[in-house]
């Protein structure tokens, strides 16, 4: 994700570009810039949030009616300087910048650096923009074509913006699988990723649609497809106030993020899986293959939703690698003195990458000779730079406190990890591991079938809201998503849950149970399923409320339960991807029925960068 905000017209561009980005930071902000086309183009940019940037150009030459500006989410090259966008090309007559992802951008840069090119960043943006000149120099072609004909080649989602020293007054774009919004004014245009930054110009919008370029000019504008055909650009009267467009519509952040994950599962599995070759590229993972493979022991080190992805983590690698796994609290382990091997592996999980413990304990950890993977969703951040290597998570700019979509990517990523391990060792044979890239490959769309349960689920929410106490169960990979449907619904409607091992109940949790407990059993088709089934008769002979999630075509529990939720059904070393959603969206609804601010639940904050 990013912010990314255009403007071409007769005034002046800098100051609607400047609202415009801050108004997109909640897309993300590790760094922001600007490029202004006034016959000169000059590119201003800096790591940092855009107050930075505003704050740096004081006084600069800021004079310009056609500009572009973007607020960064690192997938490519840490947040700096040089990595900020815009990016300029080694002619320094095209300036870009760009959300999303160029998957085919490392084959692209092979190219272009045999034909002599050097690159000022780490980005793929910079890949692309390159190759877009190249292309319009061999072919001595105008800047439009050559964008038509390098996006024929290019893999991965992207919008991109483009000025041209040689077009003062013309801006182009282009859109695959990202947000683009153009805003109509009277002889002015605007693009941006949503509409918060042209509300206050224009109610009259197009969204742009994959495979589209638009040439924008103050007072035309022009919709082509990548065949170079015209298209008429379907106009729309927008009537969403601000904060509704920033959450996209959802009532909350939190909303929108669970409803994300099928894109954002889909984003963090795009240029790694082919489930077809039955191949998964890491370059992170197979350049330290070796440290991965011998590995005498593996500890995983988080915090919170994370240590719970650890937990499903430790199945996954048990079963698969045979590796034995540890799954350490990080705030208990920084504390102990821990035995550490040096054949030791420790995987640390973090979205933000930020947390104290974390940090604190990987740090001591690393010190006693433990090799460091990081799984983080924060480019650059703190524990992605302490590891000794790592796998991003690309779950994009997380803020409701409640990790949801961070938590399915960590699980995605640790899953294709496990995979990539196995496959090396040959402790996995190939009929399985096939069925595993081919189920992965499926999740996304699963993903969404789940969604379309959310009704159900908010209808559920009301007859649970008032209740005191909740229990969650769940057995083998899904032990850890009942204890983190139990933290869901602890940190957003302040309800106490507990998560437990189903089998566990016996041995003293089944006290609490009578009529006004709602147990909430991840009963999904798996090899514990017999058991669980038992498990569920113990609570309902003691009159419990038992609320199951389920497999398609379940025909037992669907019996028994007093309310299920039905989702599609996976390999059960998958399925946590799944079944972990309903307990998202429970809780939201729960939160909201409760009248809870579920973006920014109490005593909560969204990195504890704090001890
Ligand atoms: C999860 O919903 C919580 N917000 C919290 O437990 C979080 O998972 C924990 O603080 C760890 O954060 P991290 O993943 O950024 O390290
Ligand atoms: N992949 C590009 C980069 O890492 C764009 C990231 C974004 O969407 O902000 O710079």
């Amino acid at each position: 994700m990013c912010g990314i905000v255009a403007y071409i017209g007769p005034r002046e561009a800098y100051p609607i570009i400047l609202k415009g980005l801050k108004r997109l930071e909640y897309r993300g902000y590790d760094s922001s810039g600007v490029a202004l086309l006034n016959n000169k183009l000059q590119v201003y940019k800096k790591k940092g949030k855009v107050a930075e940037l505003e704050e740096s150009l004081v006084g600069k030459d800021l004079h310009a009616h056609a500009g572009i500006g973007h607020t960064r989410w690192a997938t490519h090259g840490e947040p700096s300087d040089r990595n900020a966008h815009p990016h300029s090309s080694a002619s320094g007559k095209l300036a870009m910048i760009h959300n999303g992802i160029i998957e085919n951008y490392t084959q692209l840069k092979t190219e272009l650096i045999k034909k002599g090119y050097t690159f000022k960043s780490d980005t793929d943006t910079e890949v692309l923009l390159n190759f877009i000149e190249d292309i319009q120099k061999n072919n001595n072609c105008g800047l439009e074509e050559a964008v038509r004909i390098a996006l024929k080649r290019v893999v991965g989602a992207y919008v991109i913006v483009l000025l041209d020293k040689d077009q003062p007054d013309t801006i182009i774009a282009a859109r695959k699988g990202s947000p683009l919004v153009i805003g109509i004014g009277k002889g002015e245009h605007f693009l941006a990723s949503d509409a918060s930054p042209m509300i206050e110009y224009t109610k009259e919008v197009v969204y742009v649609n994959d495979y589209e370029l638009a040439i924008l000019k103050a007072d035309e504008l022009i919709l082509k497809n990548l065949g170079n055909e015209k298209l008429t650009p379907f106009v729309q009267k927008l009537d969403m106030e601000m904060t509704a467009i920033e959450k996209g519509g959802y009532d909350h952040f939190m909303l929108k993020e669970i409803f994300e994950q099928p894109e954002t599962i889909f984003d963090c599995l795009r240029g790694r899986l082919d489930a077809e070759k039955g191949v998964i590229t890491m370059a992170g993972i197979q350049n330290n293959i070796e440290h991965l493979k011998n590995a005498s022991r593996i500890i995983m080190i988080a915090c919170g939703t994370s240590w719970h992805a650890g937990l499903v983590a430790e199945y996954i690698f048990e079963e698969i690698c045979r590796i034995p796994v540890e799954v350490e609290y990080a705030s208990e382990f920084r504390y102990r003195n821990p035995v550490i091997h040096k054949g030791d592996v420790i995987i640390a999980i973090s979205q933000s990458g930020e947390t104290a413990d974390t940090i604190v304990a990987i740090e001591k950890a690393k010190e006693m000779g433990a090799f460091i993977l990081g799984v983080v969703n924060v480019v650059g951040s703190s524990i992605a730079r302490i590891s000794h290597a790592g796998a991003y998570t690309h779950a994009g700019h997380e803020i409701g406190v409640a990790s949801t979509k961070a938590f399915t990517a960590q699980l995605a990523v640790l899953t294709m990890i496990a995979l990539k391990i196995a496959r090396e060792k040959g402790t996995i044979d190939q009929t399985r591991y096939m069925h595993l890239l081919g189920g992965l490959h499926n999740i996304p769309e699963k993903v969404k079938e789940v969604l379309k349960g959310s009704g159900a689920i908010q209808q559920l929410a009301l007859k649970y809201k008032d209740a005191g106490d909740a229990l969650y169960l769940g057995r083998g990979y899904n032990f850890p998503v009942a204890l983190e449907g139990a933290l869901k619904l602890k940190e957003i409607s302040y309800i106490h849950a507990e998560g437990y091992p189903a089998a566990e109940m016996k041995h003293g949790p089944i006290a609490l149970v009578d009529e006004h407990l709602p147990v909430v059993f991840v009963a999904t088709k798996d090899t514990y399923y017999e058991k669980i089934v038992s498990n569920i008769q113990e609570i309902k002979a003691r009159k419990g409320k038992v609320i199951a999630v389920i497999s398609q075509g379940d025909d037992i529990i669907s019996k028994m339960a007093d309310d299920c939720i039905i989702i599609p059904e996976a390999d059960e070393l998958l399925a946590p991807m799944l079944s972990v959603i309903p307990l998202q969206l429970l809780a939201y609804y729960i939160g909201v029925a409760k009248g809870c601010d579920v973006d920014k639940p109490r005593n909560l904050a969204k990195s504890v960068t704090v001890e």
